[in-house]
């Protein structure tokens, strides 16, 4: 059992955070391979509920090694705040390992985010602010900081004075905020510098060192398909690869490496921030699914969109995911509902279409054609067997086995580790 990769069907928060739990005690290593602290991912042990951002949950799993890949960029004041939560908790995070290679969010691409986000004004993205987006942008423009970076304050110096000389030219004249001092920007990294060093590896060389050795390596995508910068609804996405293409060029073991892509849906759709949402609420149903799945950001806390399940959308993410094993999460949110709508094709301009659209235009234009599926009112948080639900439920998880392009593997019916339906092993 080589290399697994676990990512998002949807627009983010299909509950990786446990799924990825799970597997936690049958690998060796979790890498995360995109994204930043824009991720939440939230996993209940024994009732404790842990939110991480930036951390690989396998931080919470004692035989784990977590790995911070080269593909994720990462804000270092984050990074130290949720280990120090952690070890207030009781938990060791001393295997935690991180790439040299990582780019870290420096203060001013912080500032530019927010900036940019108030001057776009209705063409906003609707960002988590956390200079996620600024900060691949200097990595693809070549002016970008990186962890190794911090252990050598010459090359720190002039990096950070050559990404300045333009960083501020935009602050002060575009947008009309104060320039930022090379220092200040040298002075906050090196604080990080000695807590750092210990961690930092390089990490693509060992992963695949461990999967030589036949360890298990699980790569554990942030963000998810729809919101994946070349996949994704454009320009309504994040800006790092959060398929499973991504998982290679964020960590360094390549697809060859890779023998299985667990893609996570939940049962029914959300999505944070702005772009196009076929299936989006906007009556009591909605309310009633953000109320009953708790559908608030784990990391700005703002409401979740929410909506029924789009099969054309997780039918996409199946396809360039190459995924082998779908798990549907938050089954339990849709109880009590009589009927329940799922998306099976879109109505464009008044012809039917039964794959996502080419354009963004008609995707802004797709309207969901719907089958509907009878509900149920029965508690299913207990079930742990096919068996145990009730006949509508179960039909309804098959309806999406057969709609969604991947085979259903595991059902999640509750928040906690053991409310999971397993069909078929993971690993
Ligand atoms: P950014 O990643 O902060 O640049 O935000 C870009 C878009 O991705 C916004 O619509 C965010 O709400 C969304 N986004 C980023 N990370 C997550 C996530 O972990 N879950 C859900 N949406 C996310």
């Amino acid at each position: 059992m080589p290399a697994i990769v676990l990512v998002g069907a949807q627009w983010g928060d299909e509950g990786k955070g446990k799924a990825t739990d799970a597997l936690g005690a049958h690998v060796d290593y979790v890498v995360r391979f995109n994204g930043g602290n824009n991720a939440g991912h939230t996993v209940v042990i024994d009732g404790e509920k842990y939110a991480l951002h930036l951390l690989p949950t396998g931080i919470l799993t004692p035989t784990v090694t977590p790995v911070i890949g080269n593909g994720v960029v990462v804000d270092l004041s984050v990074l130290f705040a949720e280990i120090d939560l952690l070890n207030e908790r009781g938990i060791d995070t001393s295997r935690l390992l991180v790439s040299a290679n990582a780019h870290v969010i420096p203060p001013y691409n912080r500032t530019l985010d927010k900036v940019t986000e108030r001057f776009l004004g209705s063409r906003r993205i609707g960002t988590t602010g956390r200079g996620i987006g600024p900060t691949y942008a200097d990595k693809m423009n070549r002016v970008g900081i990186r962890v190794q970076d911090l252990f050598d304050e010459k090359i720190l110096h002039a990096k950070v004075a050559g990404a300045l000389a333009l960083k501020n030219q935009v602050l002060v004249k575009v947008y009309n905020q104060r320039a930022i001092t090379e220092d200040e920007v040298v002075e906050e990294l090196l604080t990080f510098a000695d807590r750092l060093r210990p961690m930092v590896a390089d990490t693509a060389l060992l992963l695949n060192q461990a999967v030589t050795e036949g360890k298990n390596v699980l790569l554990e995508g942030g963000q998810a398909a729809l919101l994946d910068v070349d996949h994704g609804t454009y320009p309504f996405v994040t800006s790092s690869s959060a398929t499973a293409g991504g998982a290679c060029t964020g960590s360094g073991l390549p697809p060859t490496a890779i023998d299985k892509v667990i893609a996570v849906a939940k049962a029914y759709a959300t999505r944070v921030g702005e772009g196009p949402f076929p299936t989006e609420l906007h009556d009591e149903d909605g309310e009633r699914l953000r109320r009953v799945g708790g559908e608030f950001g784990t990391t700005t806390g703002r409401p979740r969109r929410c909506g029924w399940y789009d099969a054309p959308v997780v039918r996409h993410a199946a396809r360039i995911n190459g995924v082998t094993d779908l798990v549907i999460t938050k089954l339990d949110v849709l109880t009590g509902f009589d009927r329940i709508p799922v998306c099976v094709a879109y109505e464009v301009d008044g012809q039917r279409v039964d794959e996502i659209p080419m354009t963004q235009t008609d995707f802004h234009h797709a309207k969901p054609v719907y089958e509907w599926l009878p509900g149920w009112t029965e508690d299913v948080s207990g079930a742990r067997d096919l068996t145990d639900l009730p006949t509508a439920a179960r039909d309804y998880v098959q309806f999406l086995n057969d709609v969604s392009g991947a085979p259903i593997s595991a059902v999640g019916v509750g928040q906690d580790r053991a409310a999971t339906i397993v069909l078929r092993d993971l690993i």
